[in-house]
């Protein structure tokens, strides 16, 4: 039988797996559906596997970067550095506990510059944050290196990049913490889920009790305790099994789910490179130092006049592109940040912002929808 042909395109599909009618099933005969059930410990310890860290699951990225920001005893006055072109949860989980967020511009592939770790040092820094964009590595060497020199915290933000690696080394685990996201959006999904990365086991005992209300609670289900109670402060930052049943089942061949997403980056780089080059538009590369896992296509514009006419020429094709990220040193709430009333210009994160568009890509696409994309971009390049 033919496939049905392909009209439309969309910019994302959740992962599909037959098992994940079974595992679901499973949660609800077994009467599992709460938090930190069986699927959470299976997904934990699968990314334990994937990490060599301590994992624990979490209800989001965003909470994971709560969680460190509380794990790290960050405070009012405190300064934190974050590449600006990011998602806002990388700031936000540091300003909820009310500190200065100082916004440093990114490289060639949209991640933090080492340099400006150093130009925005000051004594009151405490942590960096370094993100991980399109599952593609920041420069780790060096930002590690400034990070020790200056005894400040390294966290890093590698919730899009689960799988990806640095010199051979899982992203995600260079700093102290570091989290992954399971948003619909990302490679593998529990429709909302995050992991946070632990350094070392040390942190295990504190990220419980945080992720648990401030309780001992998981003290007293190990049987260590005989009730519990208050102990600390914290947070509902339990996933639910439902979610991580979903999870598991894609984190068992997360190499496979990887790998096909790297097959239609290629098909549209082999196909579109030459010809987007031509038009100045560039493709975002992947560093040679990492292994990426295949997060984002996308491609900078020339200009933000040539993206606008991308997205709609698309749009008409019925492909649907996306862009992201307004710079958050652009935002409204980041002025109260900005030394001297100044707002720094950081031009590497503004071309992003302005000129990038991410083209559609998901596991479950399959051959004749990233042809049909392929086609839809040749045809404005015509
Ligand atoms: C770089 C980055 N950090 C944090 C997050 C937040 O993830 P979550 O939706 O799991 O909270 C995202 C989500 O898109 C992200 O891309």
């Amino acid at each position: 039988m033919n496939p049905k042909p392909v009209s439309s395109v969309t910019f994302n599909q959740p992962v599909s797996l037959p098992e994940h009618f079974d595992v679901l099933r499973q949660t609800i005969v077994n009467r599992n559906i709460g938090g930190n059930g069986p699927f959470t410990k299976r997904c934990e310890a699968l990314l334990e596997k994937v990490s060599g860290k301590p994992v624990r699951i979490v209800t989001s990225a965003t909470h994971a970067l709560e969680a460190m920001a509380l794990l790290a005893n960050i405070e009012a006055g405190d300064e934190v550095i974050v590449p600006s072109y990011t998602f806002v949860s990388t700031a936000n989980a540091f300003a909820l506990r009310g500190a200065n967020i100082r916004f440093a511009d990114n490289d060639e592939y949209g991640n933090i510059l080492p340099s400006e770790i150093e130009r925005l040092y000051s004594p009151k820094t405490k942590a960096v944050v370094a993100v991980h964009y399109a599952g593609a590595s920041a420069d780790m060497d060096k930002i590690v290196e400034i990070c020790k020199a200056k005894r400040v915290f390294l966290f890093e933000d590698a919730a899009q990049a689960l799988g990806a690696s640095y010199k051979g080394r899982p992203l995600g685990t260079f700093g102290e913490l570091g989290c992954y996201s399971f948003h619909e959006t990302k490679n593998v999904t529990s429709g909302e889920g995050g992991a946070l990365i632990l350094g070392d086991s040390s942190l295990l005992e504190r990220t419980e009790v945080l992720r648990e209300k401030g309780t001992d609670r998981s003290r007293f289900f190990q049987g260590l305790v005989d009730k519990y109670t208050w102990v600390d402060i914290g947070s509902s930052f339990v996933l639910s099994d439902l979610n991580s049943a979903y999870l598991y089942p894609q984190l068992e061949i997360l190499d496979r789910i990887n790998a096909r997403r790297g097959e239609i980056r290629g098909m549209y780089r082999a196909e579109l490179a030459t010809a987007l080059e031509r038009a100045g538009v560039r493709i975002l590369d992947t560093p040679s130092y990492n292994l990426p896992n295949h997060h984002i296509f996308a491609i900078i514009c020339a200009t933000p006049r040539q993206r606008q006419d991308f997205l709609a020429f698309m749009n008409s094709r019925s492909v649907l592109c996306t862009f992201h990220y307004v710079s958050l040193h652009t935002s409204p709430f980041a002025k109260r940040f900005a030394k001297g009333g100044r707002v720094d210009e950081l031009p590497g994160c503004e071309k992003f912002s302005a000129c990038l568009v991410r083209l559609p890509l998901y596991y479950n696409m399959t051959d004749e929808e990233a042809q049909f994309v392929i086609e839809a971009v040749k045809a404005w390049l015509k």
